[in-house]
């Protein structure tokens, strides 16, 4: 099989053989990679039986429309991995370091270790905007922080026809949600992450979410029976209210400590 690299880099001698050894013992859609004392991800197309195909969707599809993602945000400098290495039905990316939801979640790490990751997400994510890209689902799981620099993941989801202003406001609130389901709260880092976007608000962004919400409002009382599951279930549905307080400028539920 031919070893393609993206057009400006190589790989690191050796790594070829490292991620078809890889490829050959390990079947996760996504896994590490260490190869010369450095860190690399190999994300593969999930073989899916037809049934499980039509179940999720078009696996292959998702893959590829990652892969161009990746490519064309490259080209744009937008904060995304390197693609180190590709080749059919896998490709391998530079290693951004640890994800946001991790760090939101580690006690060992303190407010100031994570302050500076959620402005640059706060700020990555409006730059995106402001290039009239969408991610598509931009969770804090699909940031990460390395060497004081964020970076996105995880574009399964990219396509044109989200690259509006609607496809921005769906990130916004997508990514407000994920960090509240997360601690099941506001906490400083969601503050600051949101005000460090607000105050470049691309495309009027920040008021879009404000009026979405409040049409959405129903949302919640149809979510009621499922959000009063008990303490640690359903955390994606108990977001839900603090989503709306937030874009509707009311208090928001404290996270509690780790
Ligand atoms: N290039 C990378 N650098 C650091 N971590 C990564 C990288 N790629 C993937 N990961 C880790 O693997 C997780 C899953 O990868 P992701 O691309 O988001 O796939 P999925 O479709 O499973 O969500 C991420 O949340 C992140 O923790
Ligand atoms: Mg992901």
């Amino acid at each position: 099989m031919r070893f393609m690299t993206s057009s400006d880099s190589h790989p690191p001698s050796g790594l070829n053989g490292a991620v078809q050894a890889h490829l050959a013992q390990n079947n996760a859609r996504v896994s590490r990679l260490e190869h010369q004392g450095a860190f690399y991800w190999v994300k593969r197309e999930e073989g899916l039986s037809l049934r499980m195909r039509l179940q999720k969707g078009n696996a292959a599809s998702s893959f590829e429309t990652e892969r161009q993602a990746l490519h064309q945000l490259n080209a744009l400098n937008a904060a995304v991995p390197e693609i180190i290495a590709e080749g059919p039905g896998y490709f391998v990316l530079s290693d951004s370091g640890d994800n946001l939801q991790h760090l939101l979640q580690s006690p060992e790490k303190s407010l100031k270790d994570r302050m500076p990751a959620f402005v640059a997400a706060g700020d990555a994510l409006a730059q995106l905007h402001t290039k009239n890209i969408s991610h598509g689902r931009p969770a804090i799981r699909d940031f990460c922080w390395k060497d004081s620099k964020i970076t996105l993941l995880d574009f399964e989801r990219f396509a044109p026809k989200r690259n509006t202003k609607k496809g921005h406001m769906q990130d916004l609130l997508i990514f407000a949600h994920s960090a509240l389901a997360s601690r099941q709260g506001i906490t400083p880092e969601l503050s600051i992450a949101l005000e460090t976007y607000r105050a470049q608000n691309p495309h009027g962004t920040w008021e879009r979410a404000v009026d979405y919400c409040d049409r959405m409002r129903w949302v919640d009382w149809l979510t009621k029976p499922i959000q009063w599951r008990k303490p640690g279930k359903a955390k994606e549905f108990k977001a839900i209210p603090m989503v709306f307080d937030l874009f509707a400028g009311r208090d928001v539920v404290q996270a509690t400590g780790l």
